[in-house]
């Protein structure tokens, strides 16, 4: 039976990625409303699997965001290389639960041998050790993790047994354009989400070198960002390393987006200095473009990312060389190193440096684009996110909300630095220059019928 039922599947998956280009890229209204038909009592018995996969289809795709697709610009969100899709389908037929090396050997490798490409392409210290987990915000989290272990374990504290209760204080920096997510990762650790030391940004939010603080006390945690969320600025990591190294502190870098600009020549001075922090979050499912969900985070001393997480018990299987579940806040998990390896091993270093330029040489179309027709973005547009302005407020948020309506492309909107601002994320393998100017004539359709 399976065997219908999942041909069936791959037909309906191949038909919605055929048209996907040809759609709206907002859900349709009606189909949205038509979500109501999944609104039924738990059915008392069992049904046809063939019907409940022909209702998800029926009434789920229509309602979908077109994530997937070349012209959805909304927030940070890749869509997938088709390979990566391939071999999650088929990773999922395996159902490995890839904690332990001894159970799991097949994708358990595959994550050790992802984890080491990933190292080189990225530019990390050799020997770099790490995670596969949902997305940067849990990145984030277990490198902050190790962080935290490491820095106390340097003042004699064991915080793994021991808890926060009585702990030397550590001194965490922050960017004043940090992500929320990595404020959010400080308070599950016990750190606090302002109990931290801001220091001022410019107008791409990168944090000022000049006004890092001058003393740091005792453990420290120094958090820098490489991509903005907004502007898709770096931090200056050459800069601002050195400071937070003679201090003493661990350097922990978010990169969701960013820390790919080293795996791209023409785009690697963005990060110039970033190899030399002690650990990094990045995310699969942005700027790599597989499926979701897919995060990264890498330590420069593997045994500080093992001490935080590391977990033993009286069933579980020991002596493996690596086993993820020593890196990972989870214990089950899915095979996500499938889609990294399958990503990296069918663009090579190359296609991931193409990919990167492209996304890049799109966003400066955009900016061109909006500039030429009176739109300045707000910022320098460097790597793969443009901010622009529509006028007041009010008509940029106006113009943005008649973008969406069109439905040709989908961007969002944002404060920056006291001004509205739509976002313009270029990051999908799929975008085309076809697909910008698309864009860039609905756009300035939406705004010339905007009234001032
Ligand atoms: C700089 C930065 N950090 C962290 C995140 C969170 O990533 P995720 O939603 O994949 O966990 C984002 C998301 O856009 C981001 O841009």
């Amino acid at each position: 039976m399976h065997r219908e039922l999942l041909r069936d599947a791959a037909e309906r998956g191949i038909r919605y990625l055929d048209t996907l280009g040809d759609r709206h890229v907002a859900p349709d209204p009606a189909g949205v409303a038509g979500l109501a038909a999944w609104d039924t009592p738990l059915p008392a018995r069992p049904g046809d699997p063939a019907e409940t996969l022909r209702v998800l289809d029926e009434i789920g795709s229509p309602a979908t965001m077109a994530m997937a697709g070349p012209r959805f610009f909304g927030f940070v969100i890749g869509s997938a290389l088709p390979v990566t899709v391939a071999c999650q389908w088929l990773a999922t037929a395996w159902d490995q639960n890839t904690g332990l090396h001894a159970v799991t050997p097949a994708t358990a490798e595959l994550e050790r041998i992802a984890l080491g490409w990933l190292v080189e392409l990225l530019g990390l210290p050799a020997g770099t050790g790490g995670a596969f987990v949902t997305g940067a915000a849990v990145a984030n989290l277990a490198a902050l993790a190790a962080a935290r272990h490491a820095v106390l374990a340097r003042a004699g504290w064991d915080v793994e047994e021991r808890g926060l209760f009585g702990a030397p204080p550590i001194q965490v920096v922050v960017g004043d354009e940090a992500h929320p997510t990595l404020t959010k990762a400080l308070g599950l650790l016990g750190l606090g989400r302002s109990r931290v030391v801001r220091v001022p940004t410019d107008r791409e939010g990168r944090m000022r070198a000049g006004a890092f603080p001058r003393t740091l006390e005792g453990p420290a945690i120094v958090c820098l960002q490489a991509g903005n969320v907004n502007t898709g600025g770096f931090d200056p990591f050459a800069e601002l390393i050195p400071l937070a190294r003679r201090a003493g502190a661990w350097v922990h870098v978010d990169g969701a987006f960013g820390l790919w600009a080293a795996a791209a020549p023409g785009r690697a001075h963005l990060a110039a200095g970033v190899a030399e922090a002690d650990s990094w979050a990045t995310d699969a499912h942005k700027t790599l473009n597989v499926p979701y969900d897919s995060g990264l985070a890498f330590v420069r001393d593997p045994a500080m990312l093992r001490e935080a997480m590391a977990i033993s018990a009286a069933y579980l299987p020991t002596g493996a060389p690596r086993d993820p579940s020593h890196y990972t806040p989870e214990l089950s998990r899915r095979a996500r190193g499938v889609e990294v390896w399958a990503a990296l091993r069918t663009l090579g270093r190359e296609g991931v440096a193409d990919l990167v330029e492209r996304t890049c040489r799109l966003a400066r179309r955009f900016a061109d684009g909006l500039a030429a027709a009176g739109y300045e973005p707000l910022h320098d547009v460097s790597f793969n996110q443009v901010l622009v302005s529509f006028g007041t407020p009010e008509r940029t948020r106006r113009v943005i909300e008649r973008i969406q309506r069109d439905g040709t492309c989908w961007c969002g909107g944002t404060e920056w630095q006291g001004r509205t601002a739509m976002r313009i994320s270029v990051i999908s393998w799929a975008t085309t220059e076809h697909d910008v100017d698309a864009s860039l004539t609905a756009m300035l359709a939406a705004a010339r019928a905007e009234p001032a």
